[in-house]
């Protein structure tokens, strides 16, 4: 068995920032009422040219130049998103073209906000069992397409962005010490977008009744996400026999500061060892935790030998932890 680890990181980010204050023209809302209840100051929306595969390739051919690598040297490429280009071909498949890969294997994942984690995850299993080496693990979204700006309860929250990760064979003690990852669909309409797909396809209707938006139950998601996240964060430690005190570094999923605040104070991470850019960046959805990465590898927050835990909750609901020893 070869151990797997990240050889490279890579981030994607759109120019353009809006602030809370830009948001208060558009909906009745407060830069008061976004900063203490989410944490988030601005966020990126992407240029009408820019899609979700720009953003990822953007992020990946970083992610590859970190590594040392070319995208032939790439045997699988997976993209998470719940926000693709278009509904058929996938993400992955337009990665691969815009890239120069070779014709290898390339999806898409859809595990919402824990999208990057499940790619990790799927990615290891290959590099385990020596049936892949280097596997480009995307996670971009660009939600301003999705999201209804009359609705001030999700518009404010989420942000555009894209990174990427290549996933590969590392010496130990590095790599990745333990992960497992969720899904409960008994909460599948807590977050959604009901129009669109199969269910209910695009009608006139659909796009008069603002079918094809987020719609969310924020406030039940906050506790399942608190409980979830400190359960899974506490699994994952154990399997690998670590203490939180053992740890050097935390990334959450960015969805509210004020979740990732409770997780850690449950778990007792001190906030000098938990990473936040949440007030910069909102909530990201599958490219969350990987733009972490990225700033985190490229600041030196990350330093070889490192101990670090991701947590990650998203719709579905879908959560899960990955502990890496850098
Ligand atoms: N500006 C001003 N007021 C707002 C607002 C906004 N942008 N959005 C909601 N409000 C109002 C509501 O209308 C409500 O008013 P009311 O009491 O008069 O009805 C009040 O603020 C409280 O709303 P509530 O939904 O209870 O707020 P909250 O403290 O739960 O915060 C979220 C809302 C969405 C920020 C928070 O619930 C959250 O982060 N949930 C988890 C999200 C998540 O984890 N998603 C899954 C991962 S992506």
């Amino acid at each position: 068995m070869t151990a797997a680890g990240i050889l490279g990181t890579g981030s994607g980010l759109p120019e353009k920032v809006i602030t809370n204050l830009d948001l208060t023209q558009i909906v009745d809302t407060s830069d008061e009422w976004i900063t203490t209840r989410t944490g988030i100051k601005e966020r990126h929306r992407a240029a009408p040219e820019e899609t979700t595969s720009t953003l990822c390739i953007q992020a990946a051919k970083k992610a590859l130049k970190m590594a040392g690598l070319t995208p032939r040297d790439l045997d699988i490429i997976i993209c998470a998103t719940i926000s693709p280009d278009m509904p058929l071909p996938s993400t992955a498949a337009i990665m691969q073209r815009e890239l120069g890969a070779e014709p290898i294997m390339a999806f898409d994942l859809s595990a919402a906000c824990s999208g990057f984690l499940f790619g990790v995850m799927v990615a290891e299993q290959f590099i385990r069992t020596r049936q892949a080496r280097y596997i480009l693990v995307a996670g971009a979204e660009l939600l301003s397409r999705f999201l209804d700006y009359t609705d001030r309860s999700t518009c404010v929250l989420f942000g555009d962005g894209g990174a990427a990760a290549v996933v590969g064979p590392v010496e130990e003690p590095s790599g990745i010490l333990a992960a497992e990852m969720h899904t409960d669909g008994h909460y599948a309409d807590h977050l959604y977008i009901p129009a669109g797909g199969s269910a209910r396809p695009a009608s006139c209707e659909t796009v008069r009744n603002r079918e094809h938006f987020v719609k969310m139950r924020g406030n039940e998601l906050f506790k399942i996400a608190v409980r979830s996240l400190e359960e899974v964060s506490r699994r994952v430690l154990a399997k690998a026999q670590i203490c939180p005190n053992q740890l050097d570094l935390f990334i959450p999923h960015q969805a509210n500061q004020r979740i990732t605040n409770a997780v850690c104070e449950r778990l007792g991470i001190p906030s000098e060892k938990v990473f936040s850019n949440i007030g910069r960046i909102g909530n990201t959805s599958s490219a969350s935790i990987p733009l972490c990465l990225d700033e985190c590898v490229r600041s030196g927050r990350i330093k070889k030998g490192d101990t670090v835990l991701m947590a990650t909750f998203g719709a579905g609901v879908t959560w899960g932890g990955t502990l890496i020893r850098w």
